[in-house]
């Protein structure tokens, strides 16, 4: 299976998958790395990989259409079968997400359907959460509101702050998006309407 990745920043995430693909635990590999921030450590993780790392900066286009109507282009030059989402700092537009529809994941750093958005982890220190997470999912029109494939939690502990609860979800995300990515390509999971399966069973 191909896949592009899409990042904005360190892309911890997509090393994860990278490792992943090249130990054989995916079975599929990364045909490019696209970022829209030139500066994004990611695309020397990329490089060193040998994955076509590419930019493609938001600003020079009018308004989220257009720029999303480029990425798709770019994307699909790479013909993949799986779009993934790592720290792809962006709302996209309902054109964009229909395009891949079935065929776009992400991780977003929180107990779906909790902490949608931004800040996550300040903002469960803040409720006062004991829990927290991350969670793979499919992606629909609704932002960070797709259908859940896979999360992790971890524990907040008193004298946390968001650093360190942040470092803490982050060891999970490097453990579950490989594993979801490895279920997408191993052909055993499917989006269907609001539903995410996972051989045939409704997750
Ligand atoms: C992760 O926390 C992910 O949940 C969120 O953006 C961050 C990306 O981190 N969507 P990295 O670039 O993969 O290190």
């Amino acid at each position: 299976k191909s896949i592009v990745v899409l990042i904005s920043g360190s892309g911890s995430n997509l090393q994860a998958i990278l490792d992943a693909c090249s130990a054989g635990f995916i079975p599929g590999q990364v045909k490019a790395v696209i970022s829209n921030k030139a500066a994004a450590f990611g695309l020397k993780r990329a490089e060193t990989a040998g994955v076509a790392a590419q930019v493609l900066s938001h600003k020079g286009y009018d308004n989220r259409e257009d720029y999303d109507a480029a990425l798709v282009q770019l994307i699909d030059s790479h013909q993949p079968d799986l779009v993934v989402l790592a720290g792809f700092m962006r709302i996209l537009t309902p054109a964009f997400v229909a395009h891949y529809q079935g065929r776009l994941l992400n991780i977003h750093p929180s107990l779906l359907p909790k902490y949608q958005g931004l800040n996550t982890h300040q903002r469960a220190i803040e409720a006062g959460d004991s829990e927290h997470g991350c969670s793979v999912h499919f992606v629909t029109a609704e932002l960070d509101g797709g259908p859940v494939v896979l999360q992790a939690k971890v524990p907040i502990f008193p004298e946390d702050d968001a650093e360190l609860v942040a470092a803490r979800v982050h060891e999970q995300e490097h453990r579950i998006y490989p594993l979801v990515v490895r279920w997408f390509c191993q052909q055993r999971l499917q989006q269907s309407a609001d539903q995410a399966l996972l051989d045939g069973q409704v997750l």
